[in-house]
């Protein structure tokens, strides 16, 4: 591979690829040229004349001129098989397509070491914020106990909007004006997104491939004015936070957070990643998670990487299940249904209201992964270090309760 000038094929031309297209324009990067850009759409209207653009992906994964393949569109199986395909012919890839990443992972270490073609992915996770080069480089002869932090800026814009006052549906309707949600805003409110990036940042940190369905995740989507309401009186911050802890199983989940926490702090669109690691302790990185020129900057980064021969290490890439039986959280649940006391092993405090029975306790993951969905209308976890049990579990009983 000639280091003065890297042949790019360039594979999506939307927010992400033409963000990487400008961004290397304005920058005057010397080494790469982008050779082909291709797209899906023959009738969108495009900002560069028609002669850059093709429309069949083979035209730059058979071109043997092509040394580095950077996909950025949305389709995860055509990316896969892009990916595929582009190691096959001897070309390294840079992806910012973190479902597919997530959802492959293990294949894609296959192919690397089958091909001897490299693949980096720092864009899939928390756009600017380098978390795998962290990871791969800086931290790699430290043990890291935990990573977690804020990984969507879109349910942190939406929630930070609830705050101000407005509601769900407005606040989400704020997010996709800006650009932030997507029409269908499942992946970002439901917990989807979050959960890929944890997937990544997990199976890296762990140097075990951390499967997607070993998350137990639970998004926003349900989150009602009283538990907002509640959360404020408490004087706490509803976050969406991924934490994936040495030993647990990896959990996206809403958590209540109070003031003494790093995430109390973070509004808007950003996101910040916390590595707790054995010599260092708590370190931060907070920045923007996304957007057109954040997110080239992670691609453009890769570019370097593999410039300079750095590549994932990928410690041993065994397959995990994280079934720890005894791990428990303590949790406040807003649940249509009062079946649902004695899945708790110990309750702080409850309550009847509106129609919905809310408990505040402690619950094991692994029953917590037992409760029929329909059952639980909005889970979040409690803050670290609060009085709230001291001062009520003496009261209360833990069982099936009836409305006050
Ligand atoms: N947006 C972000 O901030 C962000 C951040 C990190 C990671 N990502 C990831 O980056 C990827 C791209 O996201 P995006 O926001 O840039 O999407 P986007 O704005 O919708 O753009 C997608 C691009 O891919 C092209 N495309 C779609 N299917 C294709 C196919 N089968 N063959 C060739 N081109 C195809 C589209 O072509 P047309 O132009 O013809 O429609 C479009 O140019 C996704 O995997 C996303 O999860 C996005």
């Amino acid at each position: 591979m000639n280091s003065i000038s890297l042949k790019v094929g360039l594979i999506g031309f939307g927010t992400v690829g033409e963000g990487f297209y400008r961004l290397i324009q304005r920058l005057d990067y010397p080494h790469l040229q982008i050779k082909k850009i291709i797209v899906n759409d023959h009738n969108k209207e495009r900002s560069l004349p028609s002669s850059n653009f093709s429309f069949n992906t083979d035209s730059v994964l058979n071109d043997p001129e092509i040394d580095l393949i950077i996909e950025a569109i949305t389709d995860t199986n055509q990316a896969f098989h892009i990916l595929k395909k582009a190691l096959r012919n001897g070309k390294h890839v840079i992806t910012a397509s973190k479902k597919m990443v997530a959802l492959y992972l293990s294949e894609i270490i296959d192919l690397q070491k089958e091909t001897g073609q490299k693949v980096l992915y720092e864009a899939a996770v928390c756009g600017a914020i380098p978390v795998l080069q962290n990871l791969n480089n800086y931290f790699f002869y430290d043990k890291i106990k935990a990573v977690k932090g804020v990984f969507n800026g879109t349910a942190n814009f939406i929630l930070t909007q609830l705050e101000e006052g407005f509601s769900f549906e407005k606040a989400l309707h704020q997010a996709q004006q800006k650009g932030l949600a997507e029409a269908d805003p499942s992946s970002d409110i439901d917990g989807f997104d979050t959960q890929y990036k944890l997937v990544i940042a997990a199976s890296h940190l762990f140097g075990e491939i951390v499967k997607p369905e070993s998350v137990l995740r639970f998004g926003i989507r349900q989150l009602l004015p009283q538990d907002q309401l509640f959360s404020t009186k408490k004087g706490w911050k509803i976050r969406l936070i991924a934490e994936a802890r040495f030993g647990d199983v990896p959990l996206v989940m809403p958590v209540l957070v109070s003031q003494n926490e790093y995430a109390y702090n973070l509004q808007g669109e950003d996101n910040f990643v916390e590595l707790e690691s054995e010599s260092s302790g708590l370190q931060y990185l907070q920045g923007k998670g996304a957007g057109a020129f954040p997110t080239a900057q992670a691609i453009l980064g890769d570019v370097e990487q593999l410039r300079m021969k750095e590549f994932y290490h990928y410690k041993n890439g065994a397959s995990t299940e994280r079934q720890k039986e005894a791990q428990k959280i303590e949790v406040y649940l807003r649940s249509p249904s009062s079946d649902i006391g004695h899945f708790f092993s110990e309750v702080y405090h409850r309550d009847y209201e509106s129609g919905y029975y809310v408990t505040l306790g402690k619950i094991k993951v692994l029953d917590l992964k037992g409760i029929e969905p329909e059952k639980i209308a909005f889970i979040a976890r409690l803050p670290k270090h609060d009085q709230i049990r001291n001062k009520e579990s003496n009261e209360a009983q833990p069982g099936v309760f009836s409305p006050a």
